[in-house]
């Protein structure tokens, strides 16, 4: 197998597990906080590191939603899908941002500049319907402001 620059520094990272000694979720995670999230080159050299098939090292990084395979976007909307925002309408908002991103929950824009995610609600229902832009919240939202907000965050994410 060809090394690179990557994959070496992966090798290196995870030089500390070993095989037998259920490392694999401790090395994913590893890989993680290095990276933002666990690129496809780090599947084969953990799988090598810890003698397993790379099948198997896939499956576990795909089946615990805390792992990403891609890198994390630039900005991040959190859509509460929490019951005082769905009284007041946060479906609607979810709408008008899917439609005007032209991306879904749990998607990243072709650019990684902004990623749409689908959250819980977070004690902040005072100002429901919300969304968080990289953590802080906005609301509550009007129609009106839901279409502005949308438009700008799509302009912001050219
Ligand atoms: S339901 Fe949305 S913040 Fe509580």
């Amino acid at each position: 197998m060809l090394e690179t620059e990557a994959t070496l520094e992966i090798q290196q990272l995870v030089a500390e597990f070993r095989p037998g000694n259920a490392d694999l979720l401790r090395a994913l995670h590893k890989v993680q906080h290095r990276y933002g999230y666990v690129p496809k080159e780090a599947m084969g050299v953990i799988a090598r590191q810890l003698r397993l098939g790379e099948a198997h090292v896939y499956g576990t990084a795909t089946f615990y939603s805390e792992l990403r395979l891609t890198p994390p976007p630039e900005k991040r909307v959190d859509w509460c899908s929490g019951p005082a925002c769905r009284l007041k309408g946060s479906t609607h908002v979810r709408k008008v941002l899917e439609s005007v991103l032209g991306i879904g929950m749990e998607e990243n824009t072709e650019n990684d500049k902004l990623g749409l995610h689908l959250a819980q609600c977070n004690g902040t229902c005072d100002f429901a319907p919300q969304i968080w832009v990289d953590g802080k919240v906005v609301g509550p939202l009007t129609a009106a402001d839901t279409v502005k907000l949308a438009r700008e965050l799509k302009d912001e994410a050219k």
